[in-house]
């Protein structure tokens, strides 16, 4: 593999500091954990090489030359923020133009006052989730070391992005899918968009381990959020936040837990900007898991799990998973997204709560298809797993966790299309307080007016 011209200053870092191993960002391990100990990596940035402009407003300027794709891009727009490689190897298909809408009805909802809730939608993205972030920067990375074959496990908006980036730009790929565990909209894209698409019969947890067993074996590209590039990709949301905000920070964001690659991005965004003196104030994270497949929360929670400077309990994480291994668990949540019980990025995860002061918590299934009916009725709508943001900001709400005021920033991570079936189900069963059910009436004008006007 030929070393990258960013090597001075872009790197590999082991995220364990008893380790701290640092490889070239050209170098691809197995499953991208250390070789040396086995841990996550991040990437890291010699900031004094990289020309990062005096002040956040300083990216706006790129709007107007937006002719150039990579201005245009909502990831590359930042990318003396993710500067791992060259020009040459970025990729875009238009991904990151999303918007933050400010949303009183959802406020009122969750008990804020107006002008204090943010919804980013994240589902506006080209294949319909925020993971078009993550693959813009892992495909870049896959094309700067020359990777011909790639790989994902997937809840279905990852196997989704990674198809429709792959075809773009020529690498082959293979998705890995627990048999009736993905939402159906997400199953059309992979397969419209041409990935070898693979259904076995497992939960998401058991496709993550068959992948990195195969991706080892075949030397395959693995896209999944192990991948510390891709996670710079995802970076890009808080800016964009940070960027509809007037340049400035929430007090909190509030993201739905699954894999907990995304919560782990957004607190190594805001812990760079601070370090880059970018912003003044670290904001506050709350992540949301479902209750079915609530291993963070309980780990966090219940059994007191912390960073702990980097030295994790391994022994608290390791009862955990043999309790869960006893007891033949599966995860079970409407929210397929995050129907997942053994997160990979659980210690990056536990540092993003370190950094960002954040909280966890677990909401009901109920909750969540009543906050998407919310978002539905008064915004631009959301999938399941999307929700999860809503139900749990009302929860802290009444917890007193979030004060009335405060200005916080949901992201909606997957766009309403993805998953129909819940949707239809959740109106025409008139199970929720939302439920919006069709009226069925016979072909006859009067009893249609009739209906209309009652
Ligand atoms: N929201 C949506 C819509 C998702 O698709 C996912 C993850 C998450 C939230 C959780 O994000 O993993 O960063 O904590 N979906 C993955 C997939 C697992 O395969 O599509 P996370």
């Amino acid at each position: 593999m030929s070393p990258s011209k960013k090597r001075d200053t872009a790197f590999q870092k082991c995220i364990n500091p008893d380790c701290g191993a640092e490889f070239e960002c050209a170098l691809v391990t197995r499953g991208f954990k250390c070789p040396r100990c086995g841990e996550l990596l991040d990437v890291c940035y010699e900031w004094d090489k990289v020309a990062v402009p005096r002040r956040l407003c300083d990216f706006g300027r790129r709007w107007a030359s937006r002719d150039n794709p990579l201005d245009f891009s909502g990831v590359w727009r930042f990318r003396e923020l993710l500067d791992f490689c060259e020009d040459r190897y970025k990729v875009t298909i238009g991904e990151g133009q999303t918007i933050l809408q400010r949303n009183d009805a959802v406020a009122k909802y969750v008990g804020m006052r107006r002008g204090s809730v943010f919804l980013q939608y994240e589902g506006l993205n080209p294949s319909g989730s925020f993971k078009d972030n993550g693959m813009a920067a892992a495909f870049s990375h896959a094309k700067m070391v020359g990777a011909r074959s790639s790989a994902c496990a997937s809840t279905g908006n990852t196997s989704a992005s990674v198809a429709m980036y792959a075809h773009s730009c020529e690498i082959k790929c293979t998705v890995l899918i627990g048999s009736g565990r993905i939402a159906f909209g997400k199953l059309s894209q992979a397969m419209d968009y041409g990935a070898r698409t693979i259904q076995i019969d497992g939960d998401f947890d058991e496709c993550m381990r068959r992948v990195q067993e195969v991706c080892g074996k075949l030397g395959l590209y693995l896209l999944n959020s192990l991948n510390p590039f891709r996670l710079e990709g995802q970076k890009t949301t808080i800016f964009r936040i940070i960027e509809q905000m007037g340049w400035t920070v929430p007090e909190w964001v509030v993201v739905p837990g699954g894999n907990l690659g995304n919560s782990s991005a957004f607190a190594k965004a805001f812990y760079e900007l601070k370090q880059l003196g970018l912003i003044d104030q670290i904001p506050r994270i709350a992540i949301i898991n479902a209750a079915g497949a609530d291993t963070l929360n309980e780990l966090v929670n219940n059994r007191k799990l912390t960073w702990n400077e980097g030295r994790v309990d391994q022994a608290i994480i390791a009862e955990y998973y043999s309790e869960l291994t006893a007891r033949g668990f599966s995860p079970h949540t409407c929210a397929s997204a995050i129907e997942i019980s053994r997160p990979v990025n659980l210690k990056k995860c536990l540092r993003a709560i370190e950094v960002c002061n954040g909280v966890v918590l677990a909401v009901t299934d109920e909750e969540i298809c009543d906050a998407k009916a919310v978002v539905g009725r008064y915004g631009l709508g959301c999938e399941p797993a999307s929700a999860a943001t809503v139900a749990g900001l009302k929860r802290l709400r009444s917890q007193g966790i979030v004060g009335s005021d405060e200005r916080v920033a949901c992201v909606l991570t997957g766009h309403p299309l993805k998953d129909p079936d819940l949707t239809v189900k959740y109106h025409k069963d008139r199970g929720g307080s939302f439920s919006n059910p069709p009226v069925e009436v016979a072909n006859d004008v009067d009893q249609i007016i009739r209906l209309i006007q009652a």
